[in-house]
């Protein structure tokens, strides 16, 4: 009996031995990912293969049970992690413990011009998404800033593709250093909200190589981006989630990606082009295609019944659902079947704290007249905070981004926890906006007032005559058209009649500070009115914090703008035109007769009436920097060679404070028409009163060429060239000229 008792013992020794020896391939983490794709692909039916290109819910994707192949779980993104909602609904499933913490809008986080704060945004979050056992984050969002009228701005890193780049990278490696799969977005040309289902953008190849592809291709080719998501627009008359450049040519043949596409909610349109033209996994399509779904329809879904049905018939290969399979498998192995990765964690005070610090960062000082600002707090009895942007809760609102956040300091909040003690803050509406709808509306409580505007005015302006300073908190606020997902702002202007409150307190109060809450360029008729004009973004969470710090001197504003802000609408190339082919286009058709001179690389060219109002790259300290001489190492490169830049910026002034020294390269003689400059580098520093640095940069070829249609190549075309050293694109402070040999 005991020895029967030993050979049993041994026997299962001996199996179990065997079965720690010899998992299957694709459950050993030991073994190469791509041999344990093609073991878990080898295994599955055609049916299960099929099931994993598409949605099960309106956020998950199924696995495969048999295999042990876990669900990949979506969220939004990109600037926290986004509620519950039911199962097949919109509507939020209630959970109490899934309020984040809500970091800044993108534009935000551009504008802090940071790669550092991009590292610790991404990880922050991808931390958070871990924990909420999402596998795929939807951000970060780099489509480029065409137009100000676009409604989803805020959640883009503005108009110059060098500065989206540097941020995308690092944001997406923090995020999948948690296990978390970032999926860049909107791949590609969705630069406008208005017919974004249907628009069919036409433009040079120049423009898109040039414009609205380098933050892609940085997130695909430096961020190793393990997603990406195609947009709803078109392009060479195909849907982008299904388009056979963008997707098949470009993502894949020119950049090697080895990723997943995955569509944007509801932009597939055809299961043909669907399985041939690159797209791996499809999410929120709706029945009839565009406007209308029954109940959980995922049976009905282009890469669904219909695809499986052409790969049981032959018409399509299996060779072609292998190929999404096996990206989708990558995607589990990079995420959900990596047992290293770390749990992660949620809405903790390290998170407020990066929350913060990247708001602190990105808050743009814009005008500060006879030194407004900071406010003298040994000098004040009164302040006086005015505009419903001061109470209203931001991190709700404009599309799928919106939030509920754990907690939401408005800037009301944050200058009485500031200012309280030693000054009175009184408050006064000001103006007010409608309520948004309901769908929106239930996690914040309604601001809805009986009063008229005539009578917040009043109020206001009655309050303004007695306060030392006014602090103006207004701007867009994420209600539909005013920074919002789903259609484009109507007009340049600030709504709400918020111009003539503006002039009004103005009139009666120089000390009136004017902070823009937008992720957009405003019209500012009041701009040589007012004291001081703050952009103070949407910064979530900490955002009352962080701007009653920056108001007040705590923090020494560093932010500068990652788009032009320009006087009028027209000063904006894709308006200049005033040609509604350029935009919004005419019949679904959208010609971008702009070109590659968006931006910077517009208002550059235009006389120096029609300069911007704010440029690019602006921002104002507290304290003065002084550049030295930018000097180059070499007066003459090749394209193999690299020319190193050194600069030395000293702080002239009493505070510390950080500057953003700005690189910008202009070609002097080209072949092709060229903007006068371009950004080339960046690089942030911090400095004592009095401290001196040398920042140094090293330039090759590609910070030189441009994009060649008919070569369809990257050009370093040899000849004069300038490097621009400056604390904005118009304050340029030292020049150098070199010269590229053949
Ligand atoms: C948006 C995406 C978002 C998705 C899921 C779409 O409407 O365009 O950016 O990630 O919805 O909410």
């Amino acid at each position: 009996m005991k020895n029967m008792r030993h050979v049993l013992g041994a026997l299962l020794l001996w199996l179990t031995g065997i079965a720690v020896a010899a998992p299957p391939v694709y459950l050993d983490d030991t073994q190469p990912v791509e041999e344990r794709v093609e073991d878990a692909l080898s295994r599955m039916t055609l049916e299960e293969k099929v099931a994993l290109c598409h949605a099960q819910s309106k956020f998950s994707s199924p696995g495969v049970p048999r295999l042990g192949l876990p669900e990949n779980w979506m969220t939004d993104g990109p600037h926290g992690i986004r509620s519950e909602l039911l199962w097949d609904e919109w509507s939020p499933a209630g959970w109490t413990n899934d309020s984040c913490m809500a970091f800044p809008a993108l534009t935000c986080l551009a504008a802090t011009w940071n790669p550092d704060m991009a590292l610790r945004y991404g990880r922050a979050l991808g931390e958070e998404a871990r924990y909420r056992n999402k596998n795929v984050l939807l951000g970060p969002g780099v489509n480029i800033y065409r137009t100000p009228l676009n409604g989803r701005n805020f959640e883009y890193m503005g108009e110059d593709p060098y500065l989206a780049s540097e941020l995308a990278v690092p944001y997406i490696q923090g995020v999948q250093s948690c296990g978390v799969a970032a999926c860049v977005k909107h791949f590609a040309l969705n630069n406008q909200e208005k017919d974004r289902h249907y628009v069919d953008v036409e433009l040079s190849d120049r423009a898109l190589y040039e414009i609205y592809l380098p933050a892609f291709q940085a997130a695909v080719q430096r961020g190793k981006v393990w997603s990406i998501m195609g947009s709803f627009n078109r392009y060479q008359g195909q849907h982008c989630c299904h388009n056979q450049r963008l997707l098949n040519d470009i993502l894949r043949g020119e950049w090697g990606f080895d990723g997943v596409v995955i569509s944007d909610w509801g932009a597939v349109h055809n299961t043909l082009e669907a399985a041939y033209n690159g797209l791996d996994l499809e999410f929120g399509s709706l029945t009839d295609g565009m406007e209308f779904s029954v109940d959980n329809a995922y049976d009905d879904y282009y890469l669904s019944r219909r695809f499986l049905e052409l790969l049981k018939s032959g018409s399509i290969p299996e060779s072609v659902v292998d190929g999404k399979v096996r990206n989708i498998l990558r995607l589990m192995f990079r995420t959900t079947m990596n047992r290293n990765r770390p749990y992660g964690s949620f809405k903790n005070r390290a998170h407020g704290e990066v929350a913060r610090q990247i708001a602190e960062e990105g808050i743009v000082l814009l005008q500060n007249r006879d030194n407004v600002l900071p406010i003298q707090l040994e000098k004040i009895r009164k302040i006086l905070v005015v505009g419903e942007n001061a109470i209203k809760m931001m991190t709700v609102g404009g599309g799928s981004s919106s939030l509920k956040a754990w907690y939401e300091v408005s800037p009301l909040e944050g200058l009485r926890a500031r200012i309280g003690d030693v000054a009175e803050v009184v408050y006064a509406r000001g103006y007010a906006s409608p309520d948004p709808p309901k769908s929106v509306m239930y996690t914040i409580p309604s601001l809805q007032t009986d009063r008229s505007a005539d009578e917040l005015l009043a109020e206001a302006v009655a309050l303004a005559r007695e306060a030392d300073y006014v602090i103006f908190v207004g701007g867009l606020n994420k209600n539909g058209h005013q920074d919002c997902e789903g259609g484009d702002r109507k007009s340049y202007s600030l709504p709400y009649d918020q111009d003539r409150l503006i002039e009004a307190l103005a009139e009666v109060n120089p000390r009136t500070v004017v902070v823009l809450v937008s992720g957009n360029s405003v019209a500012m008729p009041w701009a040589d009115r007012v004291g001081a004009i703050v952009e103070g973004w949407y910064c979530g969470s900490e955002a009352g914090h962080a701007l009653a710090a920056v108001l007040t001197g705590d923090v020494n504003p560093s932010g500068k703008l990652p788009f032009t802000m320009c006087e009028r609408l027209e000063d904006y190339h894709a308006h200049a035109l005033n040609d509604s082919l350029v935009y919004p286009g005419v019949n679904h058709r959208e010609v971008y007769k702009d070109d590659i001179f968006v931006g910077y690389r517009w208002s550059d060219k235009q006389k120096k009436d029609r300069r911007p109002l704010f440029c690019f790259g602006h921002g104002l300290s507290y304290t003065t920097f002084e550049y030295g001489k930018a000097v180059l190492d070499r007066k003459q490169m090749t394209a193999a060679d690299s020319l190193r830049v050194r600069v030395s910026v000293k702080n002239t002034g009493s505070r510390a404070g950080a500057e953003v020294v700005q690189l910008y390269v202009s070609d002097l003689k080209s072949s092709l028409p060229r903007p006068i400059k371009e950004l080339k580098g960046f690089r942030k520093v911090m400095l004592q009163p009095g401290e001196s640095r040398e920042v140094e940069f090293v330039l090759d070829r590609t910070s030189l060429s441009y994009f060649d249609d008919a070569k369809h190549a990257w050009v370093a075309e040899p000849g004069r060239f300038e490097v621009l050293i400056g604390a904005s694109a118009e304050d340029i402070r030292s020049r150098a000229g070199f010269e590229l040999k053949p």
